[in-house]
């Protein structure tokens, strides 16, 4: 399948050097008349060309989630996370896929409004708030930013290093993270968390209750790394209030159409392309995307990349979000899970789009 955009903004930019060239060559005084029919028939030549270009860029995107629904609606592999009790009572069959592009342009395959837990998809966000209130520097100082190799809520992996040297995206440096959001009270910290959430989604979200309380019953092990944290000095204060606001924010519910607009806010610099507005600060979004390429997908971060070149972030609701900078925003919710934590329809659904669509901002044409 070709390759969207790389050889039609070619076309585009040829059309618009005519209509320059068109311009500057042409004595002012002469023919004004006929220099501005010229001009004009250009700038339509243009605009058709323009226009014949996106029809046809929607007709491959539309075309890539179709094929990629068909092809998985009926794959039976994997499993609900279910160490979290509300989690495996989802629905397995819940399998949406949504791709929202810089422009604003929205495409959809299948459901687009049950539900989920936004769960480690958060962490991103979280993440991007910490570095616009404190810097990139307070992360890669406090939590770190390398791969752990190890499962997202492992302890061998705090106590090698004393918890230095993880990531913002595993469960220690993301409840690290969070109690790092500035606020005089943990409401304050909430709301300040959950509106940055909102902006990205480009609508106010709320918390999925039942999850958050079966969560919050059941969390024992992430108290635990948490007070590891804590004994290390990494969290600061306070580490069990650290936990619980990192368990709600888990708990957010969220469809597939706010999962992909999070994800092209972040292909687009920060700005939300629904809403305009923008996001969070435009120069942490690299290093959001650097962290996400390298731990997104936990243990299996390296074969992702291997396979789409694109930073990701997995969820144990069952969503995967994808980024390809300037290109689109991707995601996918399924709840069956692989072994790493990982939704099986969603990340193959994922590689299938981004490929067909040439998403992988590492496939570059050598120069003729
Ligand atoms: O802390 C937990 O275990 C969950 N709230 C989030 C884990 C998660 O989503 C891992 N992602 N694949």
């Amino acid at each position: 399948m070709r390759r969207f955009l790389f050889s039609d903004i070619a076309v585009i930019a040829a059309t618009s050097l005519i209509v320059t060239v068109v311009q500057a060559a042409t004595p002012p005084a002469k023919a004004d008349v006929a220099v501005a029919v010229e001009v004009e028939v250009e700038v339509e030549v243009e605009v058709e060309v323009e226009v014949e270009v996106e029809v046809e860029v929607e007709v491959e995107v539309e075309v890539a989630l179709s094929a990629a629904y068909a092809k998985y609606k009926d794959l039976q592999e994997g499993a609900n996370a279910d160490y979290i009790p509300a989690l495996a009572k989802v629905d397995s069959n819940i399998f949406g896929i949504a791709l929202v592009t810089p422009k604003g342009q929205i495409f959809s395959a299948g459901d687009i409004t049950s539900e989920v837990s936004i769960q480690s998809i958060s962490k991103v966000f979280t993440l991007a708030l910490v570095m616009d209130e404190r810097g990139p520097e307070a992360i890669s100082q406090n939590v770190g930013v390398d791969a752990t190799g190890q499962a997202f809520n492992s302890i061998v992996a705090v106590e090698q290093y004393k918890g230095a040297e993880m990531n913002p995206l595993v469960n220690a440096g993301a409840i690290t993270a969070t109690s790092m959001v500035s606020g005089s009270s943990r409401e304050e910290i909430w709301t300040r968390i959950l509106n940055y959430y909102g902006d990205f989604a480009g609508r106010e979200l709320s918390v999925n209750k039942e999850v958050f309380d079966s969560e919050a019953a059941t969390n024992r092990r992430n108290q635990a790394i948490a007070q590891l944290m804590y004994a290390y000095g990494h969290i600061k204060d306070n580490p069990a209030q650290a936990t619980d606001i990192y368990t709600e924010q888990c708990a957010v519910n969220v469809n597939v159409l706010d999962l992909a607009t999070m994800a092209a806010t972040l292909a687009n610099g920060g700005k939300n392309p629904l809403t305009g507005k923008q996001a969070m600060d435009i120069e942490n979004v690299p290093e959001v995307l650097a962290v996400m390429a390298t731990a997104g997908l936990y243990d299996d971060s390296g074969k992702w990349l291997y396979l789409t070149g694109l930073p990701a972030k997995s969820g144990v609701g069952g969503g995967i979000i994808a980024v390809s900078p300037g290109r689109f925003g991707i995601a996918v919710i399924s709840p069956p899970l692989d072994a790493a934590g990982n939704s099986v329809r969603a990340q193959k659904a994922i590689a299938d789009i981004s490929n067909a669509l040439g998403g992988n901002p590492y496939v570059v044409k050598p120069t003729e």
